[in-house]
């Protein structure tokens, strides 16, 4: 469950702030689309939601938590129990090879399961990967990678920016069906930035992000 309400961001030194006054509910189980202009703060939404961005006000309130009361120490711990964050960037771990990065989480929380991760990479067309170094990645198998790892510790929010950017029209296909999927069946509120209008009308609600708000569309 995702529960934002009058959340305002203003970054140092801009004239105007990024993020003015949004609210949004994601139940438990519910999709989210947010689409946008290159620059309009879909990125800083999701960091705001993460918690790696502090508000200036509004509340968030993420799983039954609100962030605004968390250190960055209990953040961390937040993240690591109860999000699953694909990053515009991947943000994988250099020194680690695909299989260890995906398990990374999952072993931190305590929820490792070797069956249910091959069958993730499986899925996810990275069979033959598993002990590759994810820096010999193409950038679409990277994607995947991250995607994967968002996913193999069962969080219950899943935070995707643009989780497709990087793929072909057959593998985003493939790839946004399981990712919708696997969050219905979970039980997961899952928000997707996009700037695919295919990936985007999957969602149950649609949104676009436009002076600092959300639209539907
Ligand atoms: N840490 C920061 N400090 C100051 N300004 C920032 C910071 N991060 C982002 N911005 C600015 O905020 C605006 C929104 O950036 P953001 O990355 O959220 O856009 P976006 O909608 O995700 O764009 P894109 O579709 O290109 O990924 C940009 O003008 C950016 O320069
Ligand atoms: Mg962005």
């Amino acid at each position: 469950m995702i529960a934002v309400s009058e959340l305002t961001k203003t970054y140092a030194g801009a004239s105007s702030p990024i993020i003015d006054g949004l609210s949004l509910q994601v139940k438990a189980g519910q999709s989210a689309s947010i689409q946008g202009a290159s620059g309009c703060g879909k990125s800083t939404l999701l960091a705001l939601l993460a918690g790696f961005e502090q508000s200036d006000s509004g509340s968030i309130n993420i799983a039954g938590q609100p962030l605004q009361t968390l250190t960055t120490s209990q953040a961390d711990t937040f993240r690591k129990n109860h999000l699953g964050v694909i990053f515009q960037q991947f943000n994988l771990l250099e020194c680690f090879n695909v299989w260890d990065n995906v398990a990374f989480t999952a072993r931190l929380k305590g929820n490792y399961d070797k069956a249910r991760q091959t069958l993730l990479l499986e899925n996810l067309g990275l069979a033959h990967h598993f002990k590759s170094p994810v820096s010999r990645l193409s950038g679409g198998e990277q994607q995947r990678v991250a995607i994967a790892r968002a996913l193999n510790h069962q969080p219950e929010v899943v935070l995707a920016d643009e989780p497709t950017g990087n793929l072909d029209e057959q593998t985003s296909d493939s790839v946004s069906n399981l990712l919708f999927a696997y969050c219905q069946e979970q039980g997961a509120s899952l928000v997707v930035v996009t700037h695919s209008g295919d990936v985007a009308s999957r969602a149950q609600m649609q949104f676009r992000l436009h002076l600092g708000r959300l639209q539907a569309v």
